[in-house]
């Protein structure tokens, strides 16, 4: 079969992580016989400096236009770049915001699984890790605080900043859906996180999700506060089998989630909405402060990669051989710096590519 897939490098280490991302792809393409094509977009701080935008309206369209859409990170230093001088709606992370809605991609899962060899990354207890946990963080992806009004202005001479936090029920519906469908192909929990005690939001994300857990007896449905919840990640993570949220509280437990595996290197992230088309990016960001020294890995990437051919494209047995293949390197003791621990050997970004490559 052939696969358009729109590319994007983006900012810091981005471009490193894609090219090894690439390479394993296109040896999944050889060996089972697929020709994956690939156009190469800007977005982020790129894009900024190549178009004043951090996402133009040919991009979005050609990435609407392809099969699937690969992103390595977008963002700079916000110290230190003048992307940051310049207004929000400008800035890198304002085209991330954008191909997001403008995909329509409202469902994001983000994976939280502790790597059997790199246990001992975990900041974790012993006896907190147990055999090992393994959930996912289903975040609501394009509504609530992030897309809602906002301003900033003086009122009664004080500077005032407004940001309004807005669910319809349609919204929470299909995002509901998704996580029911995803706890049915796993462990058949789901657990709402929610601030149900203050906010309004909150309390029809309850309604709406108890109501959407009646076409699903199969699947067991529980409430937990954020506050708790941000708790329970760290105290007893075997508990959870999928996490369903909103925007901000996904964006905030899906880091934490994924630091308390001990490799946020290595968590892949896909984004969904109701057709084939999704994004797939590594759950960390562009970590400029290491951008273009061949430290990165480049496995999140990876993994997000094997994420894509099976959620867009169905080919479950060529996602199953690239997962194999990154567990076969960390078995032979190959790692980049973030995940080296003593008696292993360390690689950079473009050997951990090869290796990995290799093993296809
Ligand atoms: C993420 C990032 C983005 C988000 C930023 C860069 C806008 O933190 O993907 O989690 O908050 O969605
Ligand atoms: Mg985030």
């Amino acid at each position: 079969m052939d696969y358009n897939i729109s590319i994007i490098p983006g900012d810091g280490i981005g471009p490193e992580i894609i090219a090894e991302t690439v390479k394993v792809l296109d040896k999944v393409g050889e060996k089972y016989k697929h020709s994956f094509n690939y156009t190469e977009l800007l977005m982020g701080g790129v894009s900024i400096d190549a178009t004043g935008v951090p996402l133009t309206d040919e991009a979005l369209q050609t990435a609407k236009n392809s099969d699937s859409v690969l992103l390595g990170a977008i963002g700079g230093n916000v110290g230190q770049s003048n992307w940051y001088s310049l207004p929000p709606n400008l800035r890198p992370e304002a085209g991330l915001l954008a191909i997001r809605k403008g995909l329509n991609l409202f469902a994001n899962i983000r994976p939280a699984i502790l790597f059997n060899e790199l246990k001992s990354a975990c900041p974790l207890r012993e006896d907190i890790i147990g055999d090992g946990f393994d959930f996912v963080v289903m975040r609501e992806l394009t509504g609530g605080l992030y897309f809602g009004d906002r301003w900033t202005k003086e009122v009664d001479g004080l500077r005032t900043a407004t940001d309004t936090l807005v669910y319809n029920e349609v919204e929470i519906a299909r995002i509901a859906k998704q996580a029911f469908e995803i706890a049915r192909k796993r462990r058949k929990k789901v657990c709402s996180v929610d601030k149900a005690n203050v906010l309004d939001s909150s309390r029809l994300w309850r309604q709406v999700t108890k109501e959407i857990a009646k076409d699903y007896p199969d699947v067991e449905l529980t409430d937990m506060l954020v506050d708790n919840c941000a708790m329970q990640i760290v105290k007893d993570p075997r508990q959870f089998d999928v996490i369903l949220t909103e925007n901000m509280f996904g964006d905030i437990l899906s880091d934490e989630a994924s630091m308390v595996t001990g490799s946020i290197g290595m968590l892949a992230s896909a984004s969904l909405g109701d057709s084939k088309l999704g994004l797939y990016e590594p759950s960390h960001g562009s970590a400029p402060d290491i951008a273009g020294q061949n430290k990165a890995n480049p496995i999140a990437t990876i993994l997000s990669a094997a994420m894509m051919l099976r959620y867009s494209f169905d080919l479950d047995e060529e996602a199953d051989r690239v997962e194999w293949a990154v567990r076969e390197v960390l078995k032979k003791g190959y790692r980049t710096v973030d995940i080296m621990s003593p008696g292993n050997t360390l690689v950079g970004t473009d050997k951990m590519g090869d290796l990995i490559a290799s093993e296809i």
